[in-house]
C-alpha cells in the first residue's frame, strides 16, 4: 500500500513538472540554413482597396449583433481608421459589417493583433505584443453562447449571424489559451479552425481532420511593413507562394466553401498591397548620428550577410538560418516541421488551385528585415528579450522580466521596453524564459562586439 502511494505520489510531481504534448525537438544535422527565392505574386492589386477592406470588410463573416457589442467596443474617442458610419466610433479593433443574413454585426479584425498603441500613438502594421490569451477562451464561448441563445433564442436573425463566431469558439477557445502574457496563438488558432475544413472544397466537417497540439506554442507578431521584402511568410518561413491566399488564412471563418473563397480571395490582392506600401515609423528620439555612422560598418561585417543592407542600395537574402546555427528556442520550428496542417494546406484548395500558395516548414527561423526595428520590441519570434541592448548581449538577457502592460513605457536608452527583472515568474505581466518555446537563449552574434561597437551598432539600427 505504501509503495503504491509513493508510486502515484511519483506519477503526479512528473505529471506535474514535464510539459504534455511538446514537439520533439529537431537534432537532424541535415537542415541547412537556406536562401527562399521569390514567387511570382499578383502586381495589380490597389493599396486604398486593401485598407478600406481591412477596414471594413466582412473577412470574418459572423460576430456578435452590434447592437449588443456597440458598448463594448464603441467608446473610442479617436477614429484611428478615420471609418465613417457605425464605424465612426467603435474601436479601430473591431469592425461592424453586416452578417451573410444581413444583420449588423461586430468582430475582431486584423489590427487587433497588427496594429499596436507606442508612445500614445495607435502605429498600423506593427505588431501587438500586450495582448493575453492567458484566459480561458472556452469558458468564454461557453458563456457568450449560453447568453446570446437566453437573450435573443436559437430561431433569431441574432443567433444566425453569431452561429459561426460560436463554433469556431468552441472549436479553438481551449488550444489557444497560452501561460505568458504578450503571447500570441494565432497559428494555433487556424489549425484548430481549419482542421473542421475538408481540405478539398473548404465545406465544414464535424470530425477534426487531425490531433492538435496538447501544448500551446505562441509567438510574437511580425510588423507587415516587412512584408514587402519577403520572399516567404511566417518567423519559419513556411508560408510558400502566393501571399493573397496565405493571407486569406484569417478568412476560413467567414467562408462556406471553395466557391465562396474564390470571391473573397481577390480582395486580399489588394490587402496585400496596402502592406507593401507600409513604411515603418521614424525614431522620435535624438540619434548620435556620428556614432551611427561608425555603426553601419561594423553591422554590415556582423550581421549584413543574415539581415541584408540597408539605405541607398538595399538588399534582403531572405535567409532561413537553421537552429543549429541561430541557436533561439528551438520548439516552435520544430513543431511547424511536423505540423498535420502542413500536409493538410498542400492537399486542399490553397494550394491546388491558381495562384498557388503552399506550405514548407524548414527547421529554422527567417532573419528578419530590421526595418523600424527600434519599434518592435520584444525581440526574436518569441518574444522573448525585452530590448536591443539586451539581445545584442546574451549574458545579459533576464531571464524573467516584467513590464508596466503599459504602451508608454518604451526604453530609447537599450531601446526596447522598459522593465524589470524579477526572481520568479510572480507578477501581472511577468514573462518566464523558462517555459518551454519560451526560452531567450540563442542569436549570440552580437556577444563578440565590444561595449563601444555594440553601441554604435544600436545607434545604427535606430536609423533603420
Ligand atoms: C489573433 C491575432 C492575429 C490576427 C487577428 C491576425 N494575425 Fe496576422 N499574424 C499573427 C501572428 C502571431 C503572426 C506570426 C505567425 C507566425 O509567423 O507563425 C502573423 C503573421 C502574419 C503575416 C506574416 C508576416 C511576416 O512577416 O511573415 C501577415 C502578412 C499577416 N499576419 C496578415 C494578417 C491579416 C491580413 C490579418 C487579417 C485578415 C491577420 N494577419 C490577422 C497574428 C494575427
Ligand atoms: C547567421 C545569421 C545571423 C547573423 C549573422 C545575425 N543575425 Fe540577427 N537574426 C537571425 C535570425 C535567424 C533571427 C531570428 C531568430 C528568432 O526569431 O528566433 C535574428 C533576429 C534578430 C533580431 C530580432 C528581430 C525581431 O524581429 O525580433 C535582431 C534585432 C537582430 N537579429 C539583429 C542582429 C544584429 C545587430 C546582428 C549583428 C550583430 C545580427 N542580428 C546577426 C540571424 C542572424
Amino acid at each position: 500500500m505504501k509503495k503504491l502511494l509513493i508510486l502515484c505520489l511519483i506519477l503526479i510531481i512528473y505529471a506535474c513538472s514535464t510539459y504534455k504534448g511538446l514537439p520533439e525537438i529537431v537534432s537532424d544535422t541535415s537542415w541547412k540554413t537556406k536562401i527562399i527565392d521569390p514567387y511570382p505574386q499578383q502586381e495589380d492589386g490597389v493599396a486604398e482597396k486593401g485598407f478600406n477592406y481591412l477596414s471594413y470588410g466582412d473577412y470574418v463573416g459572423s460576430g456578435l449583433p452590434y447592437k449588443l457589442a456597440k458598448r463594448q467596443f464603441g467608446r473610442s474617442p479617436k477614429n484611428v481608421l478615420q471609418r465613417e458610419g457605425l464605424n465612426a466610433t467603435l474601436d479601430y479593433r473591431a469592425t461592424a459589417f453586416p452578417a451573410k443574413n444581413g444583420l449588423m454585426v461586430v468582430n475582431g479584425n486584423c489590427f487587433t493583433c497588427h496594429a499596436s498603441n507606442l508612445n500614445g500613438q495607435v502605429v498600423l502594421g506593427l505588431g501587438n505584443s500586450f495582448s493575453d490569451f492567458r484566459a480561458n477562451f472556452g469558458l468564454f464561448a461557453n458563456l457568450a453562447s449560453l447568453g446570446m441563445s437566453i437573450k435573443y433564442g436559437k430561431k433569431s436573425l441574432e443567433w444566425e449571424a453569431f452561429e459561426d463566431l460560436n463554433y469556431y469558439l468552441k472549436a479553438s477557445g481551449k488550444y489557444i489559451k497560452t501561460n505568458q502574457p504578450g503571447a500570441n496563438p494565432a497559428a494555433v488558432l487556424a489549425e484548430a479552425i481549419v482542421r473542421h475544413r475538408n481540405p478539398k472544397d473548404l465545406t465544414y466537417t464535424e470530425d477534426p481532420m487531425y490531433e492538435m497540439p496538447k501544448y500551446t506554442i505562441a509567438t510574437d507578431v511580425p510588423p507587415l511593413w516587412n512584408v514587402k521584402k519577403k520572399n516567404a511568410l511566417y518567423y519559419t518561413a513556411v508560408g510558400r507562394g502566393d501571399f493573397t491566399k496565405l493571407l486569406f488564412q484569417a478568412s476560413y471563418l467567414g467562408i462556406e466553401d471553395s466557391t465562396a473563397a474564390r470571391d473573397a480571395v481577390e480582395n486580399f490582392k489588394h490587402v496585400v498591397a496596402w502592406m507593401k506600401q507600409l513604411e515603418p515609423p521614424k525614431y522620435p528620439y535624438p540619434i548620435n548620428q556620428e556614432l551611427a555612422e561608425s555603426g553601419k560598418p561594423l553591422f554590415e561585417n556582423h550581421c549584413s550577410k543574415c539581415h541584408g543592407t540597408y539605405g541607398e542600395n538595399e538588399t534582403y537574402p531572405n535567409k532561413v538560418v537553421s537552429l543549429g546555427l541561430v541557436k533561439t528556442d528551438p520548439y516552435y520550428a520544430s513543431y511547424a516541421v511536423k505540423a498535420p496542417i502542413v500536409e493538410w494546406y498542400n492537399q486542399s484548395w490553397f494550394a491546388q488551385s491558381e495562384p498557388k500558395s503552399y506550405f514548407e516548414p524548414e527547421a529554422g527561423y527567417i532573419a528578419q528585415p530590421l526595418d523600424g526595428i527600434w519599434a518592435t520590441a520584444p525581440y526574436l519570434h518569441n518574444g522573448s528579450v525585452p530590448t536591443l541592448e539586451d539581445l545584442l548581449n546574451s549574458p545579459q538577457r533576464p531571464k524573467f522580466w516584467e513590464r508596466k502592460g503599459s504602451t508608454s513605457d518604451y526604453d530609447p536608452k537599450k531601446v526596447g521596453w522598459k522593465y524589470v527583472s524579477k526572481k520568479n515568474s510572480k507578477g501581472k505581466w511577468t514573462y518566464d524564459t523558462t517555459l518551454p518555446s519560451y526560452g531567450n537563449m540563442g542569436h549570440y552574434f552580437g556577444d563578440k562586439l565590444s561595449e563601444e561597437e555594440r553601441s554604435a551598432v544600436i545607434e545604427y539600427l535606430k536609423t533603420l
